[in-house]
């Protein structure tokens, strides 16, 4: 299996009350990505990692890597777009075409184990797309502009999507292209994949696979870390 991994860090963080970029928060003692890089870096199958980085931080970034993993050669840094989906695309044209699998995960979502990862790779690699999610806890409702509701979900057949989504590099690549000519932008990549008419297969996520959004999450992050004995 030839794969890589991109990951999308282009975002600014609007959210997290702060002037620096997300994925540079600390959190215990080193940067937010370099949290979300270790489980990634640690799979050989990735022949090259391609980081979508936030405009005009291209060297900032450059150093959280080159301090925390001294000896990687495989990270490449690839310009952010204005969306999540033009970073991922400017890191797709950036992917070889003799490889087969392509892992995207979320610079922002800094709990993710190795595991979860091999275990979304493996059934991308059977299947050809694979996406983490976990059953919806709550009831989802969808809502007017007056703020009363209009319809009640079924909660049996909503789950919540997270990253790693993983897929043959044909069928994302495609996927991409089309949303390109269609003018379509989706909140993921597996959206794009499934207006391609292909299956999307779900395997179980991970409560603790937070996206890190506002500045609670980085209390929850630096405890669930802290529990890890990381
Ligand atoms: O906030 P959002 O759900 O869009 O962020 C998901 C991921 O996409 C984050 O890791 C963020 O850094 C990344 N992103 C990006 N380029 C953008 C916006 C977000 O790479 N223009």
């Amino acid at each position: 299996m030839r794969a890589v991994a991109i990951i999308p860090a282009a975002g600014r963080g609007e959210r997290m009350r702060s002037d620096r970029p997300k994925v540079l928060t600390p959190i215990r003692g080193r940067p937010l990505l370099a949290w979300t890089l270790e489980p990634i870096l640690g799979i050989d199958a990735f022949l090259e990692v391609f980081i979508a980085y936030p405009p005009g931080e291209e060297h900032v970034i450059g150093q959280v890597i080159g301090q925390d993993f001294p000896d990687e050669l495989r990270v490449r840094l690839v310009h952010g777009g204005q969306t999540r989906q033009e970073s991922v695309a400017n890191c797709l044209a950036r992917v070889p075409a003799d490889i087969d699998l392509v892992a995207i995960h979320d610079g922002a979502r800094p709990l993710l184990t190795k595991q979860l990862l091999l275990n979304v790779l493996e059934c991308a690699n059977e299947t050809g797309a694979a996406i983490a999610a976990v059953p919806c806890k709550d009831s989802i409702k969808i809502c007017n502009e007056e703020g009363t509701v209009t319809a009640t979900l079924d909660r049996e057949k909503l789950k919540l999507v997270q990253t790693p989504q993983c897929f043959r590099r044909e069928l994302i690549v495609a996927a991409h292209e089309k949303a390109e000519r269609d003018g379509y932008l989706g909140t993921d990549d597996s959206v794009l994949v499934e207006r391609m008419g292909a299956t999307v297969h779900v395997v179980m996520g991970s409560y603790e696979n937070i996206k890190v959004t506002t500045p609670g999450d980085i209390i929850l992050c630096e405890e669930v870390l802290r529990r890890r004995r990381l």
